[in-house]
């Protein structure tokens, strides 16, 4: 059974009061937007052009890749925003056929933007018809079947796709040459992080020490989504055995209730690499291995728990197999002293 985790960048709150505090946490704007200067300040060229222009044409489309919970979709709100456009949100395995993307796209007005999560996982069909949307504005649609069947080709208003994905490696060829535009979020660095844990403490009328939120950022992933989620549940703690003030004695217990190491690694990564080192140790292991051992997909492995392990440098991609690298040996071997 796979370990329930609480840094899981995409679990979605199911609760409607979590997700109004989620929606009011989004920054709306560049300026409000912490981060990722390299791709706003392309965006902000990009978007000038275009209003300068002032000729009826619309905004590249435009490819944001990277790990999840990194803002692609606050992004997308964001550039609808700045285009003074209206945004309509979907994602690849939302469309299941390619009638459903004909009633999207023929449902949109000039200049919308339409942002696609998971763009990967959009079927080959939907895919097809998505193609010369894209590339002229044009929607081929198939009318009756058998030999009364002829095709027609209507005219699209306009629009922007902003698709999102994970992997570019899980992208056809001919989708992602529609898109002139493609760009990577990066991990944040943790001074970005601190100055959104700030502002998400103001918008939610709470206090938090300096040091509080120097230690929150450190354990947050280096990603916006997760530092909100544990901030939120630090405040839960604060208000429950304090006066609701977040200082880093608050912070520290909040975060080791949660089993989040001083890396912001989870039981979930510990036991992963623990399970790799045990059974293989220096020895390369398989993605379909690793996910056998933890009983994840193979893609989850690769989605939510590679990439930042990567990045922290915990583990290695060899051509061979993962390895868990020296630096994650050592932290598996501190954390088994840390609990004897
Ligand atoms: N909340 C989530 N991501 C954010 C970002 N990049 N900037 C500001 N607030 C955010």
């Amino acid at each position: 059974m796979a370990i329930e985790r609480l840094v899981e960048p995409t679990a979605e709150s199911n609760d409607k009061e979590e997700e109004r505090i989620e929606i009011s946490l989004r920054p709306v704007t560049f300026d409000e937007y912490i981060g990722q200067e390299h791709l706003k300040n392309n965006l902000r060229l990009a978007i000038d052009a275009v209003k300068k222009r002032n000729d009826g044409s619309s905004l590249d489309h435009i490819l944001l890749y990277g790990p999840p919970g990194l803002g692609k979709t606050t992004m997308a709100g964001v550039i609808a925003h700045e285009l003074g456009a209206s945004l309509r949100v979907t994602s690849g395995p939302a469309i299941e056929r390619a009638g459903d993307l004909a009633s999207i796209l023929t449902n949109l007005q000039d200049g919308d933007v339409l942002f696609i999560d998971e763009i990967h996982r959009l079927r080959r069909a939907v895919e097809e018809v998505l193609y010369s949307a894209m590339e002229d504005y044009k929607l081929d649609i198939v009318i009756g079947k058998g030999p009364a069947a002829r095709s027609v080709r209507l005219d699209l208003p306009h629009f922007t796709v902003i698709g999102a994905t994970t992997r570019t490696g899980s992208l056809a060829g001919p989708l992602r040459d529609r898109f002139g535009i493609i760009h990577r979020l990066e991990y944040y660095k943790e001074p970005e992080i601190e100055q959104i844990i700030k502002r998400t403490a103001g918008i939610l009328k709470t206090e938090i020490k300096p040091e509080a939120c120097e230690l929150l950022a450190t354990r947050s992933r280096l990603t916006p989504r997760i530092a909100n989620r544990l901030f939120k549940r630090v405040r839960d703690y604060a208000d429950v055995n304090g006066d609701g003030i977040i200082d880093t004695v608050i912070a520290k217990n909040a975060l080791d209730l949660m089993e989040i190491d001083y890396l912001g690694l989870d039981p979930a990564d510990r036991n992963m690499l623990n399970l790799m080192y045990e059974n293989y140790g220096d020895r390369p292991v398989g993605l379909t291995t690793i996910a056998a051992l933890t009983g994840d997909e193979p893609t989850t492995i690769e989605d939510f728990y590679e990439p930042y392990l990567m990045q922290m440098g915990l583990l290695a991609r060899t051509p061979k197999g993962r390895v868990v690298t020296e630096k994650g040996k050592k932290h598996l071997e501190e954390d088994k002293r840390s609990k004897k």
